[in-house]
Formats: C-alpha cells, structure tokens, sequence
C-alpha cells in the first residue's frame, strides 16, 4: 500500500498523471480506469487549533500543543491535517478574520512554531492543509485601513464601497450582523461597506486584478513554505456583481442562490489555479459546491482546472433540529454519490468546526448508546467514496456539552443573533433550546484528553468551558481500551487504507426503502463490501438481497454481530463478500 501510494505522489507531482497512472492502475490491476491521487486516499483530520492543546497555559489552543499531539495524530492513521485558520487576526470569528496574512495568531505562536509544525507533520509522513479565508479580510488589516482612509486611496477598490451620495445600496444579507445588513455606513468617507459575514470581516473586491495577485502571492508564500492544500473559506461568495443589483423582495430567504456562484467565479479559479495549484503539488478544496451538481462539476471536474474536491453542504445539513429522516439522508448521500460516481471528487463529512457534535446530531448521545452510535458513524464515513474528513474530538465520541446560558457560549454569530432577538423581543427561552442543540461552540470545546486539570488541554482557563463528561469521555482512557471509540476509529481507518475499495468502489445503495437501516455495498474489481448500519435505538430487519453464507465480517461494533437479516441498536457491521 504504501508503495502504491508513493507511486501515486510521484506521479501527481511530475504531472504524467494520465499516462503513468493508468499504466500503475494496469499493473496493480485497480480500477483499470481510476485517476488515482493522494488527496482522493487520504483521509482529512480536522483540528481546531483554538481547543486542540493549549502549551503555554493562557487557557488558548496553540502550535506548540498540536506539535506535542502529532504521535497521536498520526497513530489515528489518518494522512492529512486540516488547520482552521492560524493567521494574525483580532478574532472577532475566531481567526476568519484575517489581519495578516503572512503573520501567525499571537496567541498561537510564532512562525518558528509554525515551520516546527509542518516538519513534525512532514516527518511523520502527513500533509498539511490550511484555510484560506480571501472571501473578506478583518477590517483591521492593513488594506483594509489604507482603503477606508481616503476615497482616493490605491486600497480603496481592494473592498467594495458604495458612496452614500448614490443613496442606500441595495439590501444584501449579511450572515453574522446583528441586523443581518450586509452593508455599513462609515462616516469618515460617507460610503457603505460590503460584509457578507461580520461587520468586522469585509468583502475583498475579487473584480481587482490587483487583488487577486496579492492572493496569489499570500499562496505562493504558504506553498513555497512547503503546506500541502488549501481549503477555500466561504470562496464561492467571492465573485459579485459590482453594481449591485436589486434582488427580489425575499431573496435573503434562498440567499445562497445569489451568493453561492457570482459571475466570474470560474474564471478567478481558473487563473488562481494557473499561478498557484498547478505550480505546486497541493490539494484544493472549495467551502461549498455551488446550487447544483452542474456548479459542483463546473468547480472540480478535472479537465477544467479549478480544484479538486467539492465540499456539499446538503446532507450536513439535514440534521439542524433533533432527528432527522433516514430515508432522506440516503437519498441525498445516494444522489450525490451517483452524480460523481464517473467524474469528479466530492469531500465525505457530516462534522466541522461549524456544527455541533456528530454524535450529538447524527448519532445518540445517551450514554447508553453514544459509543454505538459513534462507532456507527466512523463506519459510515470511513467506507463511503470520496475524501474523508473527520473533526477532533469525534474520534472519541466527544457530545455537545449542553450549555444552558448564554454566558457559556463564545460564538460571535450565536451572540449577536441573542441580542438581535433582545433588541426585537424575540423568543429567548427558544432560541437557548436551539442553540444547545446547534450552535458552532457545541463543537469547540477543547479536546478531551484525561482527566487532569481542564481535561489535559490547558493549565490555565479553558477559552471556552469544557465538557463536564470528560471522566467518561477523554484519549487516555480510551487508548487503553481496545474495545474503545478511538481504537474502533483506528480499525476502520486501517481497513479503508488496506482496501481500495472503499476508496474509489462502486457504491450501491441496497434495502433502499428500509426507514431504520442504510445499507449498500462498495466494490471494485471483484472485492465486494457489504456495509449493514443500523441508525436507531431498535432491533431492526434488512434485506440485502445478498446471500452472506460464504461472507466473512471484517468489522463490527458489537462483541458478537447479528445473524444476517437484523441489526441490534446503532449496529455497523461490513461483510467482505466472498
Ligand atoms: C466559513 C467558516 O467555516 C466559518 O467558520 C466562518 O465563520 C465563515 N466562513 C466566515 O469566514
């Protein structure tokens, strides 16, 4: 395998890729007719560096406390971390908003910390990907201070400013404003500014050639440091119509229609990957996959030269309130899955650093099911094609830590939506059973290693509370279980690197009208995977329609599996057909 995957790397980095690699899938007699890459192998794990390890005591996640957590990354068996952004910022979004671009987060370190980082990673034989957040800077970047400063200003266009004398601009949403106004009025120049997200994270006016090759450049520096990818934050919003049209009454209703795809996206990716991605051997992901399958291709076919993979939001999204339609989930994994089953790449998650927990949303928390249900969803994601990513924390089985006051949550957009509701006299009782459920922080509290002090994160105060369930939750207990959430994670993600079939098989999707039960086969030139997972807290039948006498069980959650044909409570269980 491991052979297999340096052929793989050699072959992207001296870009023969369609000859070499059909010739390397012909002798290894894999999918005769499968592009092979590093980034369609690997599977992605996401840290939040704020809550991952705090190293010098101020209660804040930092570089030098990943850089003492890679063992553990790396013995996950995972390829490649994925870092929420580590750049200079004033932290009104946590780091998505951007001051300097080529400066780390004080509170984070220094660059020496961070070129540590990337050789520990480099050593141990992982990749590094980071967040490119160019959708909007921090408004206390030096750009954006230059352009405010004057109208006349050469940093004046780096933004979009609309001057008041033209009267008000048309309504734009904004996600993150109290107000949800996307433009706002600054009186030293008499114009209004575009912010998309917070009023402190204005828009980069992407029409400006100029601007663009600043970005590049900020790319170039990252690239020729020697990362691995680029994850683009919120880059689909990043092409607009300047003259800012009047859109429907209602349009902030569906406002990813307006925003999601602005007019000349394709070219900027496009020429982005022209100075950049086709330079260097670097991954790249999108935030989003536009409205339709036809954008998501538009974005990551091969032959266009834009990215790589696209990251879909639709199934995340399905489980916003306490349960979720089965059926529905495997419609919408089915119909993706079918869309790109012969061209493209799609990203497989159901956990960011923008949702609450996955076991939490996806699984059962009670803790007489929360080890199933967990152990079910790394099932789940690790036998699906496409790229998997997996958020910190899941791989114990870490739960939404049920905050009760807003005095316990950090999240600007969930603050500013409990003032927005005081100013309106919305409901407030409501919106705090809400947000227990799904606010960002419910996935941000700090990593549960043991049981010391903070557990094992920090000396100091945590930024954000931890989880009171950390006796029962935390890596060090977990590591010496071999029946664990963690050591399950590792098995599972041992048995997709030994079979590529999990990769880049063919996915069925079996049983299809069973409401309880998702069940589907993966194969790939005569290795077939049968993957049974039973999402409910019942006993529950399924039908395969596959005779499973000759079978053999590769994987299981439970000591002992079900006799084929039932599934105890939040059962996973994958047959090898033989
Ligand atoms: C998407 C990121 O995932 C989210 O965390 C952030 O708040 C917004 N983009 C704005 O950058």
């Amino acid at each position: 395998m491991v052979k297999k995957l340096i052929i793989s790397l050699i072959c992207s980095f001296i870009f023969i890729l369609p000859f070499s690699c059909k010739q390397k899938n012909e002798e290894t007699q894999i999918g005769k007719d499968i592009d092979r890459k590093w980034w369609k192998e690997a599977i992605v794990y996401q840290v939040y560096p704020r809550s991952f390890k705090d190293s010098d005591g101020d209660g804040i996640g930092d570089l030098k406390g990943i850089i003492s957590k890679l063992d553990y990354i790396k013995s996950l068996g995972v390829d490649v971390i994925w870092l929420n952004p580590i750049y200079s910022s004033p932290n009104d979004d946590n780091g998505y908003d951007v001051s300097d671009y080529r400066g780390i987060m004080k509170e984070f370190g220094t660059m020496n910390d961070f070129d540590s980082l990337l050789k520990g990673i480099h050593d141990r034989g992982l990749k590094l990907v980071m967040d490119l957040v160019v959708n909007h800077s921090s408004d206390e970047h030096e750009w954006f201070k230059k352009s405010r400063s004057s109208r006349t200003s050469p940093y004046r266009d780096y933004y979009h400013w609309w001057n008041a004398e033209r009267g008000k601009p048309s309504p734009r949403y904004s996600l993150f404003d109290i107000n949800h106004d996307a433009w706002k009025y600054d009186s030293l120049t008499n114009a209004y500014y575009l912010h998309y997200f917070s009023r402190k994270q204005p828009d980069l006016n992407w029409e400006n050639p100029k601007l663009r090759q600043e970005v590049y450049g900020i790319m170039k520096f990252w690239a020729d440091k020697g990362i691995d990818g680029f994850r683009l934050d919120a880059f689909g919003f990043a092409a607009k119509d300047t003259t800012f049209p009047e859109w429907p009454k209602g349009y902030e209703k569906n406002f990813m229609k307006y925003y999601a795809m602005g007019p000349h996206l394709h070219d900027y990716l496009k020429e982005m990957n022209a100075e950049v991605f086709s330079k260097y051997n670097v991954m790249s992901v999108a935030e989003g996959a536009g409205n339709s399958f036809e954008d998501a291709h538009n974005l990551v076919d091969a032959d266009r030269n834009e990215l790589n993979m696209a990251y879909a939001f639709e199934a995340v999204d399905i489980a916003k309130r306490e349960g979720y339609d089965l059926l529905h989930f495997k419609e919408v994994f089915s119909r993706w899955d079918s869309a790109f089953a012969d061209k493209g790449w799609l990203s497989v998650f159901l956990a960011n650093h923008d949702q609450a927990r996955l076991v939490s949303r996806f699984g059962n928390d009670d803790p007489a099911y929360r080890d199933l249900s967990a152990k079910l969803l790394a099932t789940f994601i690790l036998s699906m094609r496409g790229t998997p990513y997996w958020y910190y924390g899941d791989e114990l089985g870490m739960t939404n830590p049920g905050f009760t006051k807003i005095e316990d949550y950090r999240d600007m957009p969930t603050l500013n939506e409990y003032k927005h509701l005081k100013e309106t006299g919305g409901n407030i009782d409501l919106f705090l059973q809400e947000i227990k459920f799904s606010s960002r922080d419910n996935g941000r509290t700090p990593m549960q290693w043991d049981t010391s002090s903070h557990v094992g994160f920090t000396t100091g105060t945590p930024w954000i509370q931890t989880n009171s369930n950390y006796k029962m939750i935390n890596a060090s207990a977990q590591e010496k279980d071999s029946n664990s959430c963690l050591n399950y994670f590792r098995k599972m993600v041992r048995l997709r690197k030994e079979n590529v079939a999990l990769v880049y098989g063919k996915y069925t999707l079996l049983d299809k009208t069973n409401p309880d039960a998702y069940v589907y086969t993966r194969e790939l030139d005569g290795k077939k995977f049968l993957i049974l997972l039973n999402f409910k807290n019942k006993n529950v039948t399924v039908d395969p329609g596959i005779d499973l006498t000759k079978s053999r069980i590769i994987i299981s959650n439970y000591m002992t599996a079900s006799a084929p044909g039932s599934l105890k409570p939040y059962e996973a269980v994958i047959y090898e057909v033989l």
